[in-house]
């Protein structure tokens, strides 16, 4: 039986293939128990801390409605109303935040930070989000792949544009170690790390699966069960880059050629927020500057195929509920 009871999730390096599939059984099990009205209460009396450094929608209502589902009291910091990182140190924030809740949630700038709260804290610590990964995303691309596609094994998914950030990394570990072929479809100079590439490579000749780079869009999008994209300039990033972005990143955008030419029963994945429109402040002013109508997808791709994005957007709540039911409790029946 898997036990993750007490473990933080900091990054899917850390979990086997049995003990993601386990987390996916779990959360499917929670979104059924909400679908059908079923408390699910059984945590009341814990408190969790949410850390966020950077801004949030998904991430954070996922994390304050799926611990209220479970019973718990959230209590939210930000760095304005706080003394993290200003006025005390991350070690030390860790200790007196271990002392009085029973998990933290992070999301911010370095890996290192949720290494050293989970490292000092005593208690289970979840990435939110940073820089480098976003494991819990990938938790909710799984399970919508699995809604969606079926089986996991054997299935090939394209990620075009920024590959070597948090998201490209993150779902090259998810999809080697599920077995998933994965494509990063990128200018080289944005794809991931090389010793990252060769840790995923390890997993995927376990499970079987292929991690393919290449500058080639024909080439990695052809016949791709998903193809998955994200922003050009992620949070934290500086504002300068935009333009050098912009004139790499555009020949990887999502358009109808490119679904066409991956499977005809392709789905299309976006971790959102998506610039696909000019609804946005940012898309704005990059219309104004740059005069593009959209940047990593075209309107007609994002509303064409907004179905599995949204339930993505959806099953963030389902899958975090899991994670901090898996680490925080064994009891939990869902043969
Ligand atoms: N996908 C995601 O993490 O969304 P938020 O930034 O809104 O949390
Ligand atoms: N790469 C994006 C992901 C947002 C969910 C960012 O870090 O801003």
């Amino acid at each position: 039986m898997v036990s993750l009871v007490g473990r933080s999730f900091l990054t899917l390096k850390d979990f086997t293939q049995e003990e993601i599939a386990y987390l996916l059984d779990l959360s499917a099990y929670f979104k059924k128990l909400k679908k059908e009205n079923v408390l699910h209460d059984r945590l009341k009396g814990r408190n969790i801390a949410l850390i966020f450094e950077k801004t949030s929608t998904r991430t954070r209502c996922s994390f304050e409605v799926a611990a209220h589902d479970l019973g718990m009291c959230t209590t939210y910091l930000n760095p304005q109303s706080s003394q993290i990182g200003k006025k005390e140190s991350i070690e030390d924030t860790a200790n007196v935040l271990g002392r009085m809740f029973d998990g933290i949630e992070y999301r911010g700038f370095g890996q290192e930070i949720v290494e050293s709260l989970s490292k000092h804290s005593g208690v289970p610590v979840w990435n939110g989000l940073t820089n480098e990964y976003h494991p819990t995303q990938i938790l909710a691309d799984l399970l919508t792949m699995r809604e969606h596609i079926g089986e996991l094994k054997g299935r090939t998914l394209a990620y075009m544009g920024d590959a070597r950030y948090n998201m490209g990394n993150s779902l090259m570990i998810g999809c080697a170690k599920m077995g998933i072929n994965f494509h990063a479809v990128a200018p080289k100079k944005y794809f991931p790390e090389e010793a990252l590439v060769a840790e995923c490579r390890k997993w995927a000749e376990g499970s079987g699966a292929s991690i393919v780079l290449t500058e080639d869009v024909k080439e990695g999008t052809a016949g791709a069960d998903a193809v998955y994209t994200d922003v050009w300039v992620s949070m934290g990033e500086p504002e300068d880059v935009w333009e050098e972005r912009i004139e790499d990143l555009t020949p990887y955008r999502v358009t109808m050629d490119v679904m066409k030419n991956a499977s005809d029963k392709a789905i299309f994945m976006h971790c959102l927020p998506s610039f696909h429109d000019l609804d946005t402040d940012i898309g704005k002013e990059i219309n104004r500057k740059y005069g593009l109508t959209c940047m990593e997808v075209t309107d007609e791709v994002f509303r064409a195929y907004s179905g599995p994005v949204f339930d993505e957007a959806e099953n963030r709540m389902h899958t975090i509920k899991a994670v901090m039911a898996a680490t925080l409790s064994d009891e939990w029946d869902i043969k």
